[in-house]
């Protein structure tokens, strides 16, 4: 039987940590245990940076950004006798097991941890929404009610002068926050990893646009794309009629209160991963699926194939 847990947030950081963080904590607490934080993911744990938490050290984070834990990559945590290091500084103050609260990278050192000896339960917390194991991330709603924001002051602007807004969102190499803030902005084109749109594909519908005399159009583009989304936007200009400008959103996508979703979410998923480590289990990530809230094997969710939304696709061209 647990009696010592800890809990930890890595990656990049996201809306609703905060609010997962507090889940744990308050859930370990109510079931007896003690609960550990360490600060700034992976890294603390390998510095030794863990401290004792209570109940009032979670009090008024709920509507907080961020993580209260601080976060990192540490891509050191790969190597086997690093990882022995953070094993060590666990098994001093006799912590049995952890909960992680990251994205995919996160989740292979808890697997690798649970496989050292120290069981380690994943959420999923990261705006990205890339995790096949959920059908929402942590912090992806915040996000994209963010970029919705965002887009609509864009939107005001852009029509006011008539051009092409050429919006770069995040997400890495999943482009679930571009075609969904897309859909809900009615953007004239979305390009994303799974559905790219060849360069002269693009021009010539803008084109058509601006010959209809549209008096805008929104162009959402996920990261990483492009390389280079300011020449991406003269190429537009030159070819299309449209005046275009390129605008990155950046890390203002992953600040801000976490949105009511985000909030229940967390505390759904916290809760859950205590009862796991309480039913000793080990090296699983937590999910919900249909509203569901549900655990993988980390090395089973992360094959999973992604939801590439194929179906929603079609809205894009019907209410265009
Ligand atoms: O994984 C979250 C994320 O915000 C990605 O969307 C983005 O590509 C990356 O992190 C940026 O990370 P950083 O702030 O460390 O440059």
């Amino acid at each position: 039987m647990i009696s010592k847990i800890g809990v930890l947030t890595s990656g990049g950081d996201a809306p609703g940590m905060n609010c997962a963080i507090r889940a744990v904590v308050r859930a370990g607490l109510k079931y007896g245990l003690e609960v550990f934080g360490v600060m700034d993911g992976y890294k603390g744990l390998v510095e030794d940076d863990i401290f004792p938490m209570d109940r009032h050290y979670v009090s008024n984070i709920v509507n907080r950004g961020g993580t209260i834990l601080g976060t990192a990559r540490l891509r050191e945590f790969k190597d086997q006798t690093v990882r022995q290091i953070a094993v060590d500084n666990l098994r001093k103050r006799g912590i049995d097991a952890l909960v992680v609260i990251g994205g995919d990278g996160s989740y292979m050192g808890a697997k690798k941890l649970t496989e050292m000896g120290i069981n380690c339960v994943g959420l999923p917390g990261t705006i990205d929404n890339d995790i096949a194991s959920t059908d929402y991330t942590i912090g992806y709603d915040t996000c994209l009610n963010t970029i919705v924001d965002a887009v609509d002051k864009i939107r005001d602007t852009t029509e006011s002068h008539q051009r092409c807004a050429v919006i770069e969102v995040m997400g890495n190499h999943c482009g679930d926050l571009a075609l969904f803030s897309g859909i809900a902005e009615g953007a004239e084109m979305i390009i994303t990893p799974d559905h790219p749109i060849p360069e002269e594909e693009v021009f010539e519908s803008l084109r058509q646009l601006h010959d209809a005399k549209r008096k805008r159009a929104i162009v959402i583009v996920s990261e990483k794309i492009y390389p280079d989304i300011f020449a991406f936007a003269e190429r537009i200009t030159k070819a299309t009629g449209f005046e275009a400008k390129a605008e990155v959103l950046g890390r203002i996508q992953r600040g801000g209160s976490p949105s009511a979703f985000d909030r229940i979410l967390a505390a759904r998923m916290g809760a859950h991963a205590v009862d796991c480590l309480l039913d000793g289990k080990g090296g699983i990530c937590v999910g919900m699926v249909n509203n569901k809230i549900v655990d993988y094997d980390i090395y089973e969710a992360l094959q999973l194939p992604r939801d590439k939304h194929v179906s929603v696709l079609r809205l894009i061209d019907i209410l265009k």
